[in-house]
């Protein structure tokens, strides 16, 4: 399939035909991740600080507050389960006193509450906590996993300095096929061996830059980093800008609403990264609109990108959807409130009536001729719909 995309450098609006031939062929076809991956991981609130304890409580919060529901799905623990490598077996051990019924009945349970569970390791020979990594042990590490009932791992790259990204990475996915369960293949080297290269059929997701902090700053750096590989983005495989950081409290709500808005744009893994169990109503809300979560994980499977930016820090961004309609996210980046008005002509849609419907107030405008310009609040987002003719 050769399909048209309109994409903006440097304002300029362009229109690229893309050779996605190239990157389907390629794409992992395994049936996993054919939409951007959605759960929640331990790391951005908690650090090392897990326990079977933590893990439960978020699986029943992930049941109780509506985000199974919703969409999410895996249940993820990040860095410091692990303690050692048993010498004789050359297995991994879990702390024993953190997840003292070990991670089979965890996996166990998480599953009984019709999630999936996830953990974390490292392609090199510690992890970024200095916990033993999986290097030389990619097979039985699989193998393990795949016993415990491990449906997701996110692969980190700290102690892994002389090796090849892509090389390891590969062997670990082959690992992980030879294990014989279906496990999502997250690969978390930070951009920093150029993943939208190689990563694509290799894993189902790549980090596209270094970590996210729960400030509005960081949220736009990674945000931009990876908006640069939209391209290569699609079912199977995805750009990570890494994970969410809503509900932790760095940001305001209206900042939260804009980092969850671009990503949903952007076709990025939304996995929850707050205190579930706790969460304010106004965060589960934030992070339980379907509307946009739709946008996120709708079937077409293509990246959005920034289509126009009529004045500076104020963009258009858009994501065409299956069918032809258009989510369009308004983002202001400045200090003041600001109108932002998106042209037809600038998300690929044929002048004349489109219908558009907000997506956070969950509420039709009704028909708009030629543009829709809406009143966008500083740090904020208006997140809309547009279903219009398309224009070929
Ligand atoms: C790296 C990763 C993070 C997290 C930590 C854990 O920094 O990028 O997402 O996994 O390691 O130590």
């Amino acid at each position: 399939m050769r399909r048209f995309v309109d994409r903006t450098i440097g304002g300029a609006l362009l229109a690229l035909a893309v050779g996605a031939a190239v990157a389907q062929a390629q794409r992992l076809d395994d049936g996993l991740a054919r939409t951007p991956p959605m759960g929640f991981n331990t790391w951005n609130k908690f650090a090392c600080n897990v326990s079977e304890d933590l893990l439960k409580g978020v699986a029943d919060a992930m049941v109780s507050s509506g985000m199974r529901d919703a969409g999410y799905q895996y249940v993820v623990i990040d860095d410091c389960w692990q303690v050692a490598r048993d010498s004789a077996t050359g297995r991994i051990v879990a702390d024993p006193q953190r997840f003292p019924h070990g991670m089979r009945a965890l996996a166990d349970y998480v599953h009984a509450k019709g999630l999936k569970f996830g953990l974390y390791t490292d392609a090199g020979r510690r992890t970024c906590e200095g916990r033993p990594g999986s290097y030389r042990s990619y097979q039985i590490d699989a193998r393990t996993y795949a016993e415990w009932g491990v449906d997701y791992t996110k692969v980190d790259w700290c102690n892994a300095d002389s090796l090849n990204a892509r090389t390891q990475y590969t062997e670990f996915r082959d690992a992980l096929r030879a294990a014989g369960r279906p496990i999502v293949f997250s690969i978390c080297e930070w951009g920093s061996n150029r993943p939208w290269e190689w990563a694509v059929g290799v894993g189902h997701l790549w980090r596209t830059t270094g970590d996210i902090s729960d400030r509005w700053q960081s949220m736009l750096n990674v945000a931009d980093a990876s908006a640069r590989h939209a391209l290569v983005a699609g079912p199977g495989g995805w750009n990570d800008p890494d994970m969410l950081e809503v509900g932790n409290g760095g940001m305001t709500a209206e900042e939260y609403r804009a980092h969850f808005s671009l990503w949903a744009i952007m076709a990025a893994p939304l996995i929850a990264g707050n205190d579930i169990r706790t969460m304010s109503d106004t965060t589960r809300d934030l992070l339980t609109n379907r509307e946009v979560i739709a946008v996120d994980q709708d079937t077409l499977g293509v990246q959005g990108w920034l289509a126009a930016q009529p004045a500076p820090d104020l963009q258009v961004w858009m994501k065409p959807l299956a069918g032809g309609a258009r989510a369009v996210a308004l983002v202001n980046r400045t200090g003041a409130i600001a109108e932002i008005a998106v042209e037809w002509s600038a998300i690929g849609l044929r002048a004349g009536a489109a219908t558009v419907r907000d997506l956070w107030a969950h509420r039709d405008l009704g028909r708009k001729v030629n543009r829709f310009a809406a009143q966008v609040p500083s740090h904020g987002v208006v997140m809309v719909r547009v279903t219009g003719a398309v224009a070929r």
